[in-house]
């Protein structure tokens, strides 16, 4: 059980409970359109990442097929509604079903997006970012924090595309170390995201990765997005096989970070052979173990 920080100054990484994670290796997020070959006893994944609305309140014949591959694979629940950024704190319902739900497939950890999806109790159905200002990260920081320490496995926090850029005092590296400074959590880095924000808004990718506290990203999402219909902004359709670029900003990462999990995260268009995403699935395990073996040989 993780507790909130003692006292209101900034948390560094090495004060965080996220060194002692597992190492996973390379999942994929499981849906049905591929959960055949995942099952496959000749496919090669390490863990699954699970969409946790999909499990959360669901009746035992749903929970079971949890059960059932938690047999084999390591799981994380991978969130939509938990709705950190908004004013008001998560339902006492929805926390203590998580809660109940990380213990029963002993997560080693859960991830939701650093947003809003609620608003005056309005679902919004979409990950809406958040106004960049210190007040709110620090807000949002401590919120995680105390939702950590409900649910009593770290918490990691995704950085999600937006496309239109409202004028804000900080920029999304800063408020994302900002959020850092005031909880214990960790981050999910989806690079997809990341290479989809720096194109659109015009920036550099690797000095995002500069800019935030890299040793906080315990897990990465990989994905293709697609350009938009009128080719002026890229979109995060998940729907693509994961590009150059985001694979290099992966090798980047993994030289700075000592990352413990890739997730290929396939939306839709899933291609008919499955080999295709356990090409990539293999391809980051290389990335990841490669990274791993060099900073053993260093030490
Ligand atoms: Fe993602």
């Amino acid at each position: 059980m993780t507790t909130a920080p003692s006292s209101s100054a900034p948390v560094t990484a090495a004060a965080t409970p996220l060194g002692g994670l597992p190492y996973l290796g390379s999942g994929i997020g499981y849906r049905t359109e591929i959960k055949d070959a995942v099952g496959s006893p000749t496919s090669r994944v390490d863990w699954l990442e699970v969409i946790t609305e999909h499990y959360l309140f669901a009746p035992p014949d749903v929970r079971d097929v949890l059960h059932r591959l938690r047999r084999r694979f390591r799981l994380v629940p991978h969130g939509l509604e938990l709705s950190i950024g908004a004013p008001r704190e998560p339902s006492s319902r929805y926390v203590d079903a998580l809660a109940r739900l990380v213990e029963e497939i002993d997560a080693p950890w859960f991830s939701d997006h650093l947003c809003f999806t609620r608003a005056g109790g309005v679902a919004l159905s979409t990950l809406t970012p958040l106004p960049r200002t210190r007040e709110i990260a620090r807000e949002v920081g401590r919120r995680a924090q105390r939702v950590q320490a409900a649910v009593g496995r770290p918490l990691i926090l995704e950085n999600v595309t937006y496309y239109i850029d409202l004028p804000s005092p900080l920029s999304e590296a800063q408020f994302i170390t900002e959020v850092m400074e005031h909880c214990e959590c960790g981050l999910l880095l989806d690079l997809t995201n990341l290479d989809i924000n720096a194109r659109n808004h015009g920036y550099r990718a690797v000095d995002f990765l500069d800019a935030i506290p890299v040793e906080r990203v315990v897990q990465v999402h990989l994905a293709g997005g697609t350009g938009g219909e009128d080719d002026r902004m890229d979109l995060d359709t998940h729907s693509e096989p994961v590009p150059p670029v985001v694979w290099e900003l992966l090798t980047k990462l993994v030289a700075r970070a000592p990352l413990r999990a890739t997730l290929l995260e396939r939306d839709q268009n899933f291609p008919a052979d499955f080999g295709e995403l356990q090409a990539e699935l293999d391809h980051a395990r290389r990335i990841l173990t490669g990274a791993r073996d060099a900073r053993a040989e260093v030490r």
